[in-house]
């Protein structure tokens, strides 16, 4: 079987500095320190080369695909282990064989794969191969809606299509209000198309893309998990518009994206939740000024595993 791994197909290398952080702000030290660790699905590698520097007793990356070749970024001593699709964590993975799993960016993905899982078997899977005691950090897309989806699409590239060339028309609108509404939605009818993101069905019945929340604490309370925290983690920034810009001029907005992103992220003053949305504001408005950027809500979950019998009675 020939394929070709999500992020080559992609261009991922060059877009991911782009969308989101998700470094210092994903997963915390002591989580990692003396810990075994995985990271799923890790992409380019560049979280467990993170993950490397804060003292794991071990780290291991894995891919979907068989064939997916070891990351250029991933440190040496990391385990690498290929064919690690959503419904073969359990025969890939051991049993009660780490104490955090690190899944960034992923969950949201896996029905476009043909795989029949979802995020329920996912965490239920993962609460498999963690001990007990151990803890999950899971970020995703949060449900966004796009206007004009009002019943679930069955034809999502007719849908995709129909919503950009509306979405064309409202940018010629003379009303900046409605000007917004077609920048945006282009942007993220782009994004979608983009990531290869799949449809999901809305709060009222609409197409829509990324988890609902509230479906998604369900599933870690179905699957046996105590929730330790829920946060609206940054957005994800996507830039639709590059313009003309070499491939080196891209890689340094990109670096430039990432440096801004980092001190914003790592003051103080977004550690408190009542704080945090304006520093996201202010982030926001000063990546605009570099380039022009859609974005859409990222959510993080950190969960644990309870040890039998702790939490009863
Ligand atoms: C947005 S990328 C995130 C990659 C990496 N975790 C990161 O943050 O850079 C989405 C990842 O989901 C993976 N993925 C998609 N469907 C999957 C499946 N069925 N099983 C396992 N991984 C899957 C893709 O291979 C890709 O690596």
């Amino acid at each position: 079987m020939t394929c070709t791994a999500w992020e080559q197909e992609r261009d991922w290398a060059t877009i991911r500095p782009f969308v989101y952080y998700q470094l210092e702000n994903f997963v915390a030290g002591d989580l990692v320190a003396g810990r075994d660790v995985v990271d799923f699905s890790a992409g380019l590698g560049d979280l467990s080369e993170y993950v490397a520097t804060l003292g794991p007793k071990s780290l291991t990356a894995t891919a979907h695909h068989p064939e997916v070749e070891r990351p250029e970024r991933l440190p040496d001593d990391a385990a690498w282990v290929a064919g690690v699709g959503a419904q073969d964590i359990t025969e890939r993975l051991a049993p009660d064989s780490a104490d955090l799993i690190l899944a960034r960016m992923v969950i949201q993905f896996p029905t476009m794969e043909h795989d029949t899982v979802d995020v329920d078997d996912i965490l239920s899977q993962m609460s498999t191969v963690l001990r007990p005691g151990g803890t999950v950090v899971v970020s995703t897309h949060a449900y966004f809606d796009l206007p004009g989806g009002d019943t679930v699409a069955d034809d999502l590239d007719g849908y995709l299509l129909e919503t950009r060339e509306e979405a064309a028309r409202l940018v010629e609108s003379d009303d900046p209000i409605v000007r917004r509404i077609g920048e945006d939605t282009l942007g993220r009818v782009d994004l979608v198309r983009y990531l290869g993101l799949p449809p999901r069905e809305g709060p009222f019945g609409a197409t829509g893309f990324g988890l609902k929340v509230p479906m998604l604490l369900q599933s870690f309370f179905r699957s046996g998990y105590r929730v330790d925290l829920v946060e609206d983690l940054e957005p994800f920034t996507y830039p639709y518009h590059l313009g003309d810009r070499s491939g080196d001029a891209i890689n340094a907005l990109g670096a430039e994206f990432m440096e801004r992103k980092r001190q914003a992220f790592t003051s103080p003053e977004y550690q408190d939740a009542y704080r945090r949305p304006a520093v996201l504001r202010r982030v926001l408005e000063d990546l605009r000024s570099l380039t022009a950027v859609t974005c859409v809500p990222i959510v993080r979950v950190v969960a644990t595993r309870p040890v039998e019998g702790f939490n009863e009675g």
